[in-house]
Formats: C-alpha cells, sequence, structure tokens
C-alpha cells in the first residue's frame, strides 16, 4: 500500500491483553527508507485537558496511543507519505491504524478509536495539540509559551487554554516542521525564527537558549474573511462617518501612516484602506510576512528574506522599497515601518508615489511622528532634525491611529493630518477622535467617535482633484451634526 513501508508484514502476533502496555512492540516491520530527516519525525499528541479534547482523556487512552503511535511511525514510509495529498495520507493512515488497533487487539469504544485516529493523524500530518486551535476561525493570536502553557486571544482578550504539549521537544518538532515547510530551520544554532503557515497565518518562533522556557511560537491567525471598513462600522471601531472620510482619503491619495500598539489591528486597517485604490493603479506592497490580501488585479507583492546559516543573503526592508522603486509603483504599501526604510518611504511619497501607505509601531499620532525622525537618525542619515522633519510633513498627509483599548476593543482613535512645521515643531490638526466616556457595568469602555468641527482638512484640495469633495464635505457635515446630537 502507498504510504505504507513497502515489506510489511503485519505479521506480529496480538497481544492476549485488552490494553496494550506501553512496552507492546509494534507490528513486524523493515524500514526501507534511510533515516528520517531530523526533526521531522512525528511524535505523539500532548495531553490536553478538559475544554480542548471532546472528553476527559485516561492515562490509559494515552499509553494506548503512543504505542500506537510509535507502531505506526515504525510500519509507515513518511518520505511516501508526504506524496499524497492530505486526504488520502489521512485515509492510509487510519487504514494502518485500525489494523494496529486489530493485530493489537486493543479494546476501545467507537468514539474513542475516533478521537484516537483524529489524535494521531493530527500528529503525523498537521501540528498536533495546535490543530484544534488552528481550526477556529475566532482566534485572533496562538501564543505557545513552552509545553504546558498555550494562550489565545479571543474578542480582544487573552486567555489560557488547556492545551498541552507532551514536552518541549514534541513543540519544538512542531515548530520545526512549521518553520521547514518555508524552507527554514529552527535550532538552538539559529533559535528565531519567521514563517508562515499553508493558510497564510503569521509564525514566530524563538527557541532554547533564548527563550528559558522552552520554544516560544506565536502565531497571528490568517482571517479568511478579512475586515472591511464596513466590519470595523459595525463593531464600532470607527463612526459611520470617520469610516467615508477614511474611504476618501484612500481614495484621494492621500499618503497614509497607519499607527498603533502591537495587535492593535494595523495590517487590518492598512488592508482596509488598500481597498480604496482603483483597480488600474499598480500596486507593490513590501512585507515581512506577506499578511495583505489585496483585492485589486495588478499588485506585485513582495517580502523580505531572513540572512541564512552563514548569515548571507538578507533581503531588508530597505531593499525591497528602494527596488520597487525601479518598478513603476503608483502606490507603494509598506506592511510595517521599523528601521532606516523609514527614510526610502518617506522619498517615494515625495517623490510622485502619491497614496502610499505603511503602518508603524507607535501609542499616538504624535508618538508617530517622533518615531519616524528617530528611525531616520538612526538609520545614519546625517540631516538636520529640521530637514526631517520637513521631510516628513511633506510626504505624510495622515496619520491614522488603532488602539487596542483595555476592554480589548480595537478602536480607531485618531485621524490626524500633517499640516507644517512651525519652527522645530510639526504641526498637526485632528480631523477625528475617539473619546472614552466611561465604562459600562461588565467593564466595557463607552466612548463615541467625535469629529474635531473641522470644516475644511487641508487634503481638501486634493479631494477636489479626485472629484470627492461634496462626498467630504458631506461626510464633515455628518460628523458635525452626529456631534451636535451625542452632545444633546
Ligand atoms: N477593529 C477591529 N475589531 C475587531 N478585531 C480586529 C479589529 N482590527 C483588527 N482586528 C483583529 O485583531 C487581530 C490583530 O490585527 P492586526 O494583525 O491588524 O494587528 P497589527 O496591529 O497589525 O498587529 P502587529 O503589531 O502584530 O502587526 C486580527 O486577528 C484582526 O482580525
Ligand atoms: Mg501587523
Amino acid at each position: 500500500m502507498f504510504g505504507r513501508r513497502s515489506d510489511q508484514t503485519g505479521g506480529a502476533p496480538p497481544p492476549s491483553t485488552a490494553r496494550v502496555p506501553a512496552s507492546a512492540n509494534p507490528p513486524a516491520a523493515k524500514k526501507l527508507v534511510g533515516a528520517k530527516p531530523e526533526g521531522q519525525v512525528p511524535v505523539p499528541n500532548g495531553e490536553e485537558m478538559a475544554g480542548q479534547g471532546p472528553s476527559q482523556r485516561s492515562q490509559d487512552y494515552y499509553d494506548t496511543k503512543t504505542t500506537i503511535f510509535n507502531a505506526l511511525i515504525d510500519t509507515i514510509d513518511l518520505t511516501q507519505l508526504a506524496q499524497l495529498d492530505s486526504e488520502s495520507a489521512r485515509e492510509e493512515i487510519r487504514d494502518i491504524v485500525n489494523e494496529i488497533i486489530a493485530i493489537k487487539n486493543v479494546v476501545m469504544s467507537i468514539s474513542e478509536q475516533e478521537e484516537l485516529l483524529e489524535d494521531i493523524c493530527n500528529d503525523v500530518l498537521g501540528y498536533g495539540p495546535l490543530e484544534p486551535l488552528l481550526a477556529r476561525d475566532d482566534i485572533a493570536d496562538i501564543m505557545v509559551n513552552g509545553a504546558t502553557r498555550t494562550f489565545i486571544e479571543v474578542e480582544g482578550k487573552i486567555q489560557l487554554t488547556s492545551v498541552r504539549f507532551r514536552d518541549n521537544s514534541q513543540l519544538m518538532n512542531i515548530c520545526q516542521r512549521i518553520v521547514s515547510q518555508v524552507g527554514r530551520r529552527v535550532d538552538e544554532a539559529s533559535p528565531i525564527c519567521d514563517a508562515r503557515l499553508p493558510d497564510g497565518s503569521r509564525v514566530n518562533v524563538i527557541g532554547p537558549p533564548l527563550a528559558l522556557d522552552g520554544p516560544t511560537l506565536t502565531i497571528r491567525k490568517f482571517k479568511k474573511d478579512k475586515l472591511t471598513l464596513a466590519n470595523l462600522e459595525s463593531f464600532g471601531s470607527i463612526s459611520p462617518e470617520g469610516a467615508k472620510i477614511l474611504a476618501i482619503i484612500g481614495k484621494v491619495r492621500c499618503n497614509i501612516l497607519i499607527s498603533g500598539g502591537t495587535g492593535s489591528g494595523k495590517t487590518t486597517l492598512l488592508n482596509c484602506l488598500t481597498g480604496f485604490i482603483e483597480s488600474d493603479e499598480r500596486i507593490i506592497t513590501c512585507e515581512d510576512s506577506a499578511e495583505l490580501q489585496l483585492q485589486q488585479s495588478h499588485v506585485v507583492r513582495l517580502e523580505t528574506r531572513p540572512p541564512n546559516l552563514e548569515g548571507e543573503g538578507e533581503i531588508t526592508m530597505r531593499d525591497l522599497i528602494k527596488n520597487c522603486l525601479r518598478m513603476r509603483p503608483e502606490r507603494i504599501i509598506v506592511g510595517e515601518v521599523r528601521g532606516p526604510e523609514a527614510f526610502d518611504l518617506l522619498q517615494a511619497m515625495n517623490t510622485g508615489h502619491d497614496g502610499s501607505m505603511g503602518t508603524l509601531h507607535a501609542n499616538t499620532p504624535r508618538e508617530a511622528l517622533s518615531r519616524i525622525e528617530s528611525m531616520i537618525t538612526m538609520g545614519g542619515y546625517s540631516l538636520p532634525s529640521k530637514t526631517i522633519k520637513e521631510m516628513i510633513c511633506g510626504s505624510i498627509d495622515v496619520i491614522v491611529q488603532a488602539s487596542r483599548l483595555r476592554d480589548g476593543s480595537r478602536k480607531i482613535t485618531h485621524i490626524t493630518e500633517v499640516l507644517g512645521t512651525e519652527g522645530d515643531v510639526i504641526t498637526t490638526q485632528d480631523i477625528f477622535v475617539y473619546e472614552i466616556t466611561g465604562e459600562d457595568a461588565n467593564g466595557r469602555i463607552l466612548g463615541r467617535h467625535k469629529s474635531t468641527g473641522l470644516a475644511r482638512p487641508k487634503f481638501w484640495e486634493r479631494a477636489r482633484y479626485y472629484n470627492e469633495e461634496q462626498n467630504l464635505a458631506a461626510a464633515m457635515a455628518a460628523a458635525e451634526v452626529d456631534d451636535q446630537q451625542g452632545e444633546a
């Protein structure tokens, strides 16, 4: 049978015991293939406490599973199995496991057997104890801190789960399996690694000796249905008028910086704003780990590359942005600006690539401006501070601030325009702000989006040029009315 070691006899006499002792021999099998690649050997699933597994599992279950798993690994030809599509591979494993169960005369209920089959398939083909979490679409992040503690973020709140791995080596094996799919390695020599799951989820692994309590895995789950501005509006992350103004900002090619703390929704917002780019514009995206999902057809997606084991071959964000200037871009979208590439992005923004966008880690629009200035200074450019500030003002039109509030909700707290410099200070004006008004009995933060009463933002002329000034005026007026009603 394909996927099975070809000279497998399967002729081991069935033991007479009902339950298989942990030391029971696997069915007689002779290895045909060479040694399995290091770190690729599947390991049995760890225990999952109540709440994750379909039922509370006994120690007997795990002992039986370990035995059957070991027998399976000795029987199966992993190299051939890897060539099967996942459905056929699952079928193959199920067949063999059923045979092993029969040969070894293991007594199990049908539901127990189903659970065992599922678990073993997950261990051999998938990501073991992570599988049930990966299958859920309501999880934003999975954070594994060593074998025994796994946290998830659901609805903005971080919770401890009952998922456990057998030990750190099982966890490391799973990390290795994940990163090897994108041709990378994680081990003691290179303990830090970024990767991506086949579904697009962003993965970071940091292992021992850098992570002191065992391999640490962080997964930003890929959302199949990306949030749209309409979704953000329905969650109350932005008011309807605010959403309209954001849409206009995206359409009229303002250069936008999205600022926010970690996990505050920057990439989501960037993805939403790119939705307003016309379909005939040539868009180039530069990301450390491709997360954006642009709907337009004329998109070139670029991704940075870390150095190899010899420390060579790194392609930085700077390299990508510089190269993308030679690719006749109309819009440059940078996933995250975190270093000297800030200079190149600003240059691109004020040299005819209007409508470029990027995200940056900062807690307020003002902080975003000073962060970008320090990124440029730290990049080794010996430009006077005034020049850098002027460059920032000449490039960035709007800063949109995303925040994750303490109740776990995500809000767009500022839409702020960059006006110019006054002496040594960059002047800005808020178009929209989110004002916290209190907290309800359940600890949910109450607040509202408030327009600042501005009649005409600085990008008015730009809106006029793109025939959007009527819409802009309507949105600004509606915001004003909304405010008055809110205050009444
Ligand atoms: N307004 C929102 N309401 C509810 N959930 C949101 C909102 N914005 C983003 N999310 C969810 O929050 C999670 C984090 O979002 P996102 O990846 O955009 O954050 P980020 O700021 O880019 O994070 P990082 O700093 O790690 O890059 C995602 O699962 C996303 O679907
Ligand atoms: Mg992001």
